[in-house]
């Protein structure tokens, strides 16, 4: 199944993702998560969108559709994947109609209140980027990732300010989004809020899977 998981900053979109892998045997593509580890190793991209990420705006159409473009002509995307975070712009879902043609648009509904929540508490392992909350999704072990053992870190974005623009830039760029991919019938709506089981519940339900 080729899939979009399409929602707010801190909808828990990552969370879910890491859920449907095992429930689609598909893989996890977050662009952000690219972005992440191409500033962790200080690679040309890296350092190309080192500052627009820790601000909050969006990296440019043309680096992300690259990307993307790139890894969905790997052979483990053939058989479907869970794209995270991709598309963001209108361009961005036109290019990528033209590369690979998605089954369903998960679109991820919550209110701002959760998602500054979520943000507030958030931490997330520097080795694998499994994400955690210090409330609702508490380690095992206190800054110590359960899947790897990595150190945990509160990404840089989630500083007040960043959160603040990741917002505004949801609401200016992404969500005509919901519009476009709903005009076309491929947009299901799941409740994102209460918690990550009964969100996996209401995933499974929306997308037919027993
Ligand atoms: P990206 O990494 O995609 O960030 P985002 O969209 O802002 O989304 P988040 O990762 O913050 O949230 P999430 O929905 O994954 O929530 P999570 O599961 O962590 O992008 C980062 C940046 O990269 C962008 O700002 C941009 O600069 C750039 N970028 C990426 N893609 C781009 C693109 N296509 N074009 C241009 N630029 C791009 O959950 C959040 C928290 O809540 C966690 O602590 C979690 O444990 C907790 N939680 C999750 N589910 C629940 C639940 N059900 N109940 C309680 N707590 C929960
Ligand atoms: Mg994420
Ligand atoms: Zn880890």
């Amino acid at each position: 199944m080729k899939l979009i998981f399409l929602g707010p900053p801190g909808a828990g979109k990552g969370t879910l993702a890491t859920r449907g892998v095992e429930i689609c045997k598909v893989p996890h593509i977050s662009t952000g998560a690219i972005f992440r580890s191409a500033i962790a190793t200080l690679s040309p991209l890296g350092y190309k969108v080192k500052a627009i990420i820790e601000e909050g705006k969006l990296v440019d159409d043309e680096t992300t559709i690259l990307l993307v473009k790139e890894r969905l002509d790997q052979q483990d995307t053939q058989a479907g994947y869970i794209l995270d975070g991709f598309p963001r712009t209108i361009s961005q879902a036109e290019a990528l109609a033209g590369f690979s043609a998605v089954d369903k648009v998960v679109n991820f509904d919550i209110p701002d209140a959760a998602v500054l929540e979520r943000l507030s508490g958030r931490r997330v392992c520097r080795k694998c980027g499994m994400n955690f909350h210090i409330t609702f999704n508490k380690p095992k072990q206190e800054q110590v990732c359960d899947a790897c053992g990595g150190e945990l870190f509160i990404r840089e974005d989630d500083q007040e300010g960043a959160i603040r623009k990741r917002l505004e830039v949801y609401r200016e760029q992404t969500l005509p989004l919901i519009e476009y991919y709903r005009n076309q019938g491929l947009l299901v709506d799941i409740d994102a809020q209460g918690l990550i089981d009964t969100v996996v519940a209401n995933f499974k339900k929306a997308l037919g899977i027993s």
